[in-house]
């Protein structure tokens, strides 16, 4: 069961000019979260922004009962967020999600993710190299000033590449390019996958052509959060076309089997 609590901002970081690491004590939710899970932030007690603002869960660290999370201040909500010091009380919901990354069933596993979609993939890289199991991560940005997190996820990989589109630091070229040679070559048994919808759309694709399981984060995709509109929808694969059904990513994902799902 998600709880609702007011958990206390002991850490502030600044990662880039627009883009803010917080950790907060937040036990009750550490202790029953999964990678994959996000949390949903009142940002203000007053009317306006109204709506809770869903953010990643990208570190939990279960001993301390502390969660971190990673946003980029994108409008009025993530602003007043960004503005919050240490000490002070966030209003959060969590763990939301319904789908989480699982990985048990499968020992080399491929972790693709792009830009401010990297962030929930750290707790199941992290997760699946203490158990054990073989860690590809392919991750893509922009360009160099784009880079985020590459010593984090180095740190819980067996393999790390990072792309930048126009080569101005390490690979030059997409993620998925890196990860598709890999998988021509036999070596990764499961695909898990963030970031933003045209890098989604190739992994997906790719994914079901060569017949690999692959679980996709969704996260471009969501209005309440609370299951009441309709600004979460997405199509549910292979249902008929005169009468497509659809799924609500704030209630069945945002984690999906990326057969199950219509990007
Ligand atoms: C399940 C889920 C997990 C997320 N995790 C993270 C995370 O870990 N870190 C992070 O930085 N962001 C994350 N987001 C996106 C984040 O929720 C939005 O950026 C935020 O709600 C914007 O609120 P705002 O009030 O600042 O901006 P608004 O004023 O609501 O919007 C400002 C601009 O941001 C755009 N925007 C709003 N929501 C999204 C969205 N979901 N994706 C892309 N653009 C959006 C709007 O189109 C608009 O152009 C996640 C979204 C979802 C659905
Ligand atoms: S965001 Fe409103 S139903 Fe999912």
């Amino acid at each position: 069961m998600p709880k609702m609590l007011l958990a206390k901002l002991v850490k502030k970081e600044k990662l880039k000019e627009d883009i803010f690491k917080f950790s907060v004590e937040a036990p009750k939710i550490v202790n029953t979260s999964k990678q994959g899970n996000f949390i949903e932030i009142r940002v203000s007690e007053n009317i306006e922004p109204f709506l809770r603002r869903p953010i990643s869960i990208y570190n939990l660290d279960k001993e301390k009962g502390i969660l971190e999370f990673i946003f980029q201040v994108k409008g009025k909500g993530t602003e007043i967020l960004s503005k919050k010091e240490e000490g002070d009380l966030i209003d959060i919901i969590g763990p939301l999600g319904y789908g989480t990354f699982d990985y048990e069933n499968y020992q080399n596993i491929a972790v693709i993710g792009g830009g401010i979609g990297v962030f929930p993939l750290y707790e199941l890289s992290k997760n699946a190299k203490k158990d054990g199991k073989n860690v590809n991560i392919y991750l893509g940005f922009r360009n160099k000033n784009f880079v985020l997190l590459e010593e984090e996820f180095k740190a819980v990989s067996n393999k790390f590449i990072l792309t930048t589109d126009d080569g101005t630091y390490s690979e030059k070229g997409f993620a998925i390019d890196f990860l598709k040679k890999d998988v021509e070559e036999g070596k990764i048994d499961a695909i898990y996958a963030c970031g933003p919808l045209p890098m989604l759309k190739a992994v997906r694709s790719f994914a079901i052509e060569k017949d690999i399981p692959c679980q996709i984060s969704l996260e471009e995709r969501m209005g309440c959060g609370l299951g009441a509109c309709l600004g979460c929808a997405v199509k549910t694969a292979n249902s008929p076309k005169d009468a497509p059904e659809y799924m609500h990513v704030c209630k069945a994902g945002p984690v999906f089997e990326a057969k199950e799902v219509e990007i």
